[in-house]
């Protein structure tokens, strides 16, 4: 072997020496950086949640129809009971829509102060393979409710879960203000908008309600 082979021979070894480092550096960063993103994302998420609380006092901002958009889309990436989707979602806005309906509900006058609300409704005519309602409408409807109030948090809004139900006085009162047919049971009204002074919320972790594999 001549020296310029050696030369040529000893170069060839050292580049790919060098890509080598390279790919294990580049792949260790991705790691290392995908960690860190996951670790971010989290920790926002997790913010979020616990900086959600009940907002019952608005300004007159309005909610635009953006805003309710998503909140829509945010409740209906729900989970629901073998994907059934059992669920309606009407819009109320409008103030003499909204008093008319706040003075019909004792348990939520902060409808005199929000500017729109989303009432979460499950709905009984969709049936699954063996042609029965949802059992789970509830859960599912509860489901949604909770992801548009973290939608809201999000987004600087302010938002409520008022009951409706099981309590049929308040059922009644609903489904005539809004003529909901037989089929569509309002679960709650959820009033909607920007939140006046600075509503706290409530720190509930209690590590006394946990056990851990058996009670
Ligand atoms: C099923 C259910 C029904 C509720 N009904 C009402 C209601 O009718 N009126 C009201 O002001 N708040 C209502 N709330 C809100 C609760 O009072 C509130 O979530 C609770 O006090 C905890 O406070 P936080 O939401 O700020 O964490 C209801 C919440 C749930 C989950």
């Amino acid at each position: 072997m001549n020296r310029y082979k050696i030369v040529c021979l000893v170069l060839s070894v050292a580049l790919l020496a060098s890509l080598a480092r390279l790919a294990v550096t580049a792949n260790g960063e991705k790691a290392c950086c995908g960690k860190h993103s996951a670790e971010a994302k989290s920790s926002v998420v997790l913010q979020n949640i616990l900086n959600r609380k009940s907002v019952r006092s608005f300004t007159d901002r309005p909610v635009s129809r953006e805003q309710l958009d998503t909140l829509l889309r945010a409740a209906m990436a729900a989970p629901t009971g073998r994907d059934m989707r059992p669920w309606k979602f009407v819009v109320v806005q409008g103030r003499a829509e909204m008093d008319s309906l706040a003075q019909r509900l004792p348990y939520a006058k902060m409808l005199t102060e929000a500017t729109a609300a989303v009432i979460v409704c499950g709905d009984l005519s969709v049936l699954s393979k063996e042609g029965k309602p949802s059992t789970n409408w509830t859960f599912d409807c509860s489901a949604a409710t909770e992801n548009l109030l973290l939608m809201a948090e999000a987004m600087g809004l302010g938002a409520v879960w008022t009951g409706v139900h099981p309590y049929e006085d308040r059922l009644s009162v609903v489904k005539a203000a809004l003529g909901l047919p037989e089929h569509i049971v309002p679960l709650n009204v959820v009033p909607i908008g920007y939140p006046k002074g600075t509503p706290q919320p409530k720190d509930k972790f209690d590590a006394a309600n946990i056990h851990y594999n058996r009670w």
